[in-house]
């Protein structure tokens, strides 16, 4: 039987997320494709978004598929070490159904090797076939970013890698036809370019956290240096602030993890994370300061929190730093902490352990601008005068306004 051409395959997506999700939209356009989701309110609300898709929670359904692209969670555990289950699963699942001759692409964010240590083996013993020979593997990582129009899936430069060069062949022409295709030139090669993109930034991101950090106790402007110092070409453009989202500050322990299993303890990586997880505390510290300097008693503050989520204008509240600065201002005994965010609702806002807070709730001694969403770019100083007893406290985290135009009106004002 003649093999079939790129346009008669079908492909599998399963793990219908936020990555999911747009690739099964992007593949639909050209080619028959099924998601699969363990989770049926994924697969519901996706059902007949296209004629070419189709969505299931029967794992059997993965049979139909020449591609199968796998896109589940890369979480971390508790005490950070990768939690490899929701990829063992997905493999168990597509091993127990695995139509000989197929390709098995991962996309989520692992450590160099996981493809090769982890899910080769689960798809062979769950499918009785043998890797190289009845079926295929590749691996490509995906670089969507949430909240970016610009970044979009058929922007972005995919990589892509395979065990075998025939795959590999196959892999980049069905991938060519959603967005622009990058030859890499091993599995491992492609796994730890992704990894070390998102540590890099996180790195970024720390410095110059460590920066505002230095900076402040020096009573230097941090903005300002920045300002100056980015006249230079070659001076990255980076702002501090919080780092959360399930990506940022999880996907370093996968590399951390891997690579201390063979006696090599990170130091670079592991010091970037802990000053980017201490910057939630600094913040409420922050907090405290201009409260105190603002003549507030701090046991009867009450604080506003604008902006839940992990980053600006995105719905996701995953790995969000809001709930340490929560924690820490309960530490401090503040008396109510609100939260407001235009893209979540009441009950969401309530899990984050705040109260919501709406036009007619009491005003408020202190406002942390935490995520400057689009929404709330508009606001002038006005508004945030209107929130407040009397001057209060205001902490700009991304230093979005004028530290002057805030003293000018009487109000204590800080920035990361
Ligand atoms: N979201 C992003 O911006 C982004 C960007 C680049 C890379 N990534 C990486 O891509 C991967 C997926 O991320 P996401 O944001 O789409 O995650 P997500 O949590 O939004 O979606 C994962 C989906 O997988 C499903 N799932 C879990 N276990 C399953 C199983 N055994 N079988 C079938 N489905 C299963 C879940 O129900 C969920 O719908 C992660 O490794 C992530 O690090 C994410």
């Amino acid at each position: 039987m003649a093999s079939k051409s790129v346009k008669e395959k079908v492909v599998c997506i399963v793990g219908l997320g936020y990555v999911g999700q747009s690739l099964a939209k992007a593949f639909s356009r050209h080619l028959s494709t099924i998601g699969f989701d363990i989770d049926e309110s994924k697969v519901i609300s996706l059902n007949n978004f296209q004629k070419k898709f189709q969505s299931t929670t029967d794992e059997k359904e993965i049979f139909k598929a020449d591609i199968v692209i796998i896109c589940v969670p890369t979480p971390i555990t508790s005490t950070n070490q990768p939690d490899l289950e929701p990829i063992e699963k997905a493999a168990i699942s597509i091993g127990r159904n695995l139509k000989t001759g197929a390709i098995v692409v991962l996309e989520s964010t692992v450590y160099p090797g996981l493809t090769e240590e982890v899910l080769i083996p689960l798809l062979e013993q769950n499918s009785n076939l043998i890797c190289g020979k009845d079926f295929f593997v590749g691996y490509s990582p995906e670089r969507i970013n949430p909240g970016d129009d610009e970044h979009s899936l058929d922007t972005i430069t995919k990589v892509i890698a395979a065990n075998e060069n025939n795959t590999l062949e196959t892999l980049m022409e069905i991938y060519s036809l959603i967005t622009t295709v990058y030859r890499a030139p091993s599995i491992k090669v492609a796994e730890a370019a992704k990894v070390i993109e998102n540590i890099q930034r996180d790195l970024n991101i720390a410095l110059v956290n460590e920066f505002a950090i230095i900076f402040h106790k020096l009573g230097i402007d941090t903005k300002e240096v920045l300002e100056a110092a980015q006249t230079k070409w070659n001076f990255l453009p980076f702002v501090p602030g919080l780092v959360g989202g399930h990506c940022i500050p999880v996907d370093p322990y996968y590399l951390v993890e891997r690579v201390q299993r063979i006696g090599y303890h990170p130091q670079v990586i592991l010091a970037g994370r802990a000053i980017n997880d201490s910057m939630p505390a600094y913040v409420a510290d922050m907090v405290l300061k201009g409260l105190i300097e603002s003549g507030k008693v701090v046991k009867e503050a009450k604080v506003l929190i604008m902006g839940l989520t992990y980053k600006e204008n995105v719905t996701d509240i995953r790995e969000s730093p809001v709930p340490y600065i929560v924690k820490t201002l309960k530490e401090y005994s503040i008396a109510k902490v609100y939260g407001l965010d235009p893209y979540l609702n009441s009950d969401i806002i309530m899990k984050m352990d705040v109260i919501p807070y709406f036009a007619e709730s009491e005003k408020v001694d202190a406002v942390i601008l935490a995520v400057p969403h689009k929404q709330f770019k508009n606001l002038k100083i006005s508004d945030f005068i209107n929130m407040m007893n009397d001057p209060g406290a205001f902490v700009d985290v991304k230093g979005i306004y004028n530290s002057s135009d805030f003293k000018a009106r009487g109000i204590w004002y800080d920035r990361v």
